[in-house]
């Protein structure tokens, strides 16, 4: 393990509370190449780290390539010196060089990447359901068979699934089979949050797995009364059938009190399964924040719901190459001398990219000036998508 990406890395784990193991950092040397990790350094010690894995995101009609930027910290000692700052600038920059037109990244603190062009570009969802609230409006037909698997089973039926959700759902990167090994099954003890082992769970109809679900038992017990919670880590089908099936079975755990997910899509079926929807008390999170790093490549990336063309001005103080007016027409975005239609900062671009907020909200919040009168709906029909962005994990 090269010493300098341990360094590199040592930032971030000290706010996780940790020094770094070698158990504690495969997670991340495994997936994360050293020539993607920048280091701000002092004595020959690294005070900041920033990395950026080299993903496929899919957006609307495709994928892109997109780093996605993990393990940002500067050590206390060093704080506010502009250390975050400087990582920034030459992480983009290699970005840019690599030509990976977008950069995306789940944000600690809301108030840190705004300024460096990022924009909040998806929400996701929190819920616990106590069990016995937990019935579904009507019964689900139960097809194929259940069945528990171990870490190699998983490894060798789960990824297909992943893939397929992976692949028509905007905001999910393609996973490596590294990735599954060292982070998607991975189980190591400091990950478990006083819950069990990982429990694996795939549901196979006609020979083919159609969904699967990870999650953990934390156990619990008041005057000899289970108090137990099923903890979803993640649950993916590749029909609604298989969503169906595999979410009846979570929430029909034995013996359990309750169950609860994180990081769940705004437009989860739950809400239309479940008899009271209301039980979960979904409470929303800002997700993934989104940097169009190359706004043409970017822009030309995607796929668009409507023919029309619209002229955007962007601005983009911190990457100026992308500042200016881009006639997006025909799938494609390209410089224009024609006048602006919409006039708005790179990081708002970045949150209507994945489909997640209209540019009609953002105009509500301040963010989009409409600058012709209907640019506002010619650019909310182009953009429209038929699916709510979700990333299903913090990378
Ligand atoms: C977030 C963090 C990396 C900032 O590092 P830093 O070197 O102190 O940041 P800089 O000095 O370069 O600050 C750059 C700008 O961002 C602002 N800023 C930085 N962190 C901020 C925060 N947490 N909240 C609000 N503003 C912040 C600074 O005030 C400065 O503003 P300015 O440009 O207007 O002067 C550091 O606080 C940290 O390691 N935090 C804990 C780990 C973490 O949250 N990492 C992010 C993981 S997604």
């Amino acid at each position: 393990m090269p010493d300098e990406v341990v360094a590199g890395l040592t930032p971030i784990f000290h706010f996780f509370g940790r020094v770094p193991t070698e158990e504690s950092l495969d997670g991340f040397i495994r997936v994360l190449p050293a020539e993607r990790l920048h280091a701000a350094w002092e004595d020959g010690r690294a005070v900041g780290g920033a990395g950026a894995f080299p993903f496929q995101l899919t957006v609307p009609g495709g994928r892109v390539a997109a780093a996605g930027v993990t393990t940002v910290g500067v050590l206390p000692t060093h704080r506010r010196r502009g250390l975050l700052r400087g990582m920034m600038r030459a992480q983009l920059d290699d970005i840019h060089e690599r030509g990976e037109p977008v950069a995306y990244l789940w944000a600690s603190e809301a108030t840190i990447y705004g300024r460096f062009g990022y924009g909040i570009a998806s929400l996701s969802g929190e819920m616990e359901i106590p069990r016995n609230r937990a019935a579904f409006h009507a019964p689900v037909e139960s097809a194929g068979r259940l069945r528990l698997v171990d870490y190699e089973e998983a490894l060798e039926l789960v990824p297909a699934v992943y893939e397929q959700v992976a692949l028509e759902t905007p905001g999910m990167f393609a996973r490596s089979r590294d990735w599954w090994e060292a982070r998607a099954l991975a189980d190591p003890e400091w990950r478990r949050g006083g819950g069990g082992e990982m429990v694996r769970v795939i549901l196979e109809e006609d020979g083919r797995t159609g969904a699967y679900a990870l999650y953990r038992l934390h156990p619990g017990f008041e005057h000899g009364t289970s108090t137990g919670r099923v903890n979803v880590i993640e649950a993916m089908g590749v029909s609604p059938q298989a969503m169906q099936q595999i979410w009846r079975y979570l929430l029909d755990v034995d013996w359990m009190d309750r169950v609860g997910a994180r990081l769940l899509p705004v437009d989860h079926p739950l809400f239309f399964l479940l008899a009271e929807p209301r039980r979960m008390r979904f409470t929303l999170e800002d997700a993934l924040w989104v940097r169009l790093v190359d706004v043409g490549a970017a822009l030309g990336a995607r796929s668009y719901a409507s023919d029309e063309s619209i002229v955007l001005d962007v601005l983009d103080d911190f990457c100026p190459w992308n500042g200016g007016r881009w006639r997006l027409e025909g799938g494609t975005a390209a410089r224009t001398e024609d006048a602006a239609e919409l006039r708005l900062d790179v990081s708002t671009l970045g949150s209507v990219y994945l489909g997640g907020f209209t540019f009609a909200q953002l105009t509500r919040a301040g963010r989009v000036e409409q600058l012709v009168p209907d640019a506002l709906e010619r650019a909310d029909r182009l953009f429209r998508t038929g699916r709510a962005p979700w990333c299903p994990e913090i990378f």
